[in-house]
């Protein structure tokens, strides 16, 4: 069975909420059915702009490694590591490096609207602006078909996709196969306070949440702001809650019948909520099972990430091995392969 090859990637940066379930996550666990699937853990990623907290970087790859064993990603289906055991990505990002136009770096847009956006961090260094040449390493080590991510990335796809097209015009035609982007619909995920669900702004829903921790959240959330009595009636076009109803909650008669009520105030807005609580609280129920299984066993998630890394590096190693004379450097004689 010739199944396609898909990498993607996330950085440790904090615990995984909803917005990455519905956004990534279930995607993820989806693919590793028919594709083989390598996920990373991309820590030299999170580095380029929380160098300063190194400390944080490795809890938070234990997190997220729990975070994605809690959703389903399986280690037996798919490749699952963390970037930094494999040094493969750090010699392909040098090589990619040497033919990076400085240009194509400073003109991506991502670049520049971090650069002016984040006040709070000094990120004009030179990993920084090499963080798409990083990422492009991650996908062309493994000769990734397909990539799924969020339009947030389309820009990144794109220079990784013109640099193999440069890398295998100085190289050779056909060294690296051009990546394809799986864009991955992100349906709309509000936080607590309207805005868009993010470690940043305080308003997430965790995946680790317990079922107590979660209803809290969702029993103060903001709702329709003009529906401020229970007899004023709602729009549910103006509620977050009503976002989260239409992609956590599967009961289609249910959601008509909320959407109604809210409209001619037959329902209140905790009534509405308790719908929803007991949607995410059934969706979370063998989530928080199988984390809590992963959770005690220490010596099991370090068997995961050593056997993520040795399969990681058989094939990183065998790209390297391609590259490395088509670049013009002298192997070293005691290496047969
Ligand atoms: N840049 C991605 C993000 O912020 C993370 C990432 C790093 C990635 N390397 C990757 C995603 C390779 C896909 C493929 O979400």
């Amino acid at each position: 069975m010739n199944r396609s090859r898909v990498f993607s990637g996330m950085r440790p940066t904090g615990q995984l909420h909803l917005g990455h379930l519905a956004g990534a996550l279930t995607n993820w666990v989806k693919l590793q059915e028919d594709h083989d699937c390598f996920y990373g853990i991309v820590d030299w990623h999170a580095l380029m702009s929380n160098y300063d907290d190194s400390e944080e970087t490795r809890k938070l790859c234990m997190d997220v490694l729990l975070d994605w064993l809690s959703v389903g990603l399986s280690p037996e289906k798919s490749c699952i590591f963390i970037q930094s055991h494999v040094p493969q990505h750090a010699e392909l990002f040098l090589a990619l490096s040497m033919i990076t136009p400085l240009g194509w770096l400073y003109r991506n847009p991502t670049y520049k609207e971090q650069i002016v956006n984040i006040r709070n961090k000094d990120l004009s260094t030179f990993a920084f602006l090499g963080y798409p040449v990083l990422m492009a390493a991650d996908i062309l080590l493994y000769r990734a078909e397909k990539v799924p991510v969020g339009e947030d990335q389309s820009a990144h796809m794109e220079l990784s996709r013109e640099l193999v097209r440069r890398f295998n015009h100085f190289f050779g035609e056909g060294l690296l196969p051009e990546p394809q982007t799986l864009l991955t619909p992100t349906p709309k995920v509000p936080g607590t306070d309207g805005r868009k669900m993010s470690k940043s702004y305080k308003n997430s829903l965790y995946i680790s949440e317990s079922a107590e921790s979660m209803w809290e959240k969702l029993r103060t959330m903001i709702t329709d702001p003009s529906r401020e009595k229970r007899r004023d009636p709602g729009d549910p076009g103006k509620c977050p809650v009503w976002d989260i109803h239409k992609v956590f909650n599967p009961d289609e008669s249910e959601r008509a019948e909320i959407d109604n009520g809210c409209r001619t105030a037959g329902i209140g807005c905790i009534d509405c909520k308790k719908m929803l609580n007991t949607h995410i609280a059934e969706m979370m129920e063998p989530i928080h099972e199988r984390r809590a299984r992963y959770e005690k066993d220490a010596g099991l998630l370090n068997d995961i990430l050593v056997e993520g890394a040795r399969r990681a590096e058989a094939v990183a190693r065998a790209t390297m091995r391609d590259i490395y004379p088509s670049m013009g450097l002298l192997a070293r004689a005691d290496r047969v392969s």
